[in-house]
């Protein structure tokens, strides 16, 4: 069975009181049952983390690679326009990345528009809300299959 791990970076955790009018009324949770059912279907294994600490999120990828996951799910939330450490985390294990935000972070204050975690990634999806983890983790699945 395939594994993937999901990580959610600072202030996630309010999602669902959290600037709705930007980031939709689901909670973290919505979001997780929601992927984790999803991912049943594709008999994947998902493993749904949450930190406001760029160390837990290092530690989390070092992890992935340790425990062998094929897969990995970011949305580092604010981190993704400074953090050159998680960037290369990503880089450092060579596990399949692919970063989600819910919101465009193309069409909101120009910090955002940078990612510095995108180019350690496969890619980057943004601005279709919690669609965007299920399209993330439909794109693996489909890779996983190819393979
Ligand atoms: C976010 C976008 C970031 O700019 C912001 O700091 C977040 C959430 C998103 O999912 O749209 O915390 O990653």
């Amino acid at each position: 069975m395939k594994r993937i791990r999901v990580l959610n970076g600072p202030n996630l955790n309010l999602l669902g009181t959290r600037e709705p009018d930007i980031y939709g009324h689901q909670t973290l949770t919505d979001i997780k049952k929601r992927l984790e059912e999803e991912a049943h279907a594709y008999n994947i294994e998902l493993d749904f983390y949450q930190s406001n600490h760029e160390g837990d999120i290092i530690d989390r990828i070092h992890e992935a690679y340790r425990a062998g996951y094929d897969g990995i799910i970011i949305n580092p939330g604010a981190f993704t326009h400074y953090s050159y450490a998680i960037r290369d985390a990503i880089s450092s294990v060579n596990i399949p990345t692919i970063e989600v935000h819910l919101s465009n972070i193309h069409s909101r204050e120009e910090f955002r528009s940078k990612s510095v975690i995108a180019p350690a990634c496969i890619g980057q999806i943004c601005g279709l809300g919690a669609d965007g983890y299920s399209a993330a983790l439909f794109v693996l699945h489909r890779r996983f299959k190819e393979r």
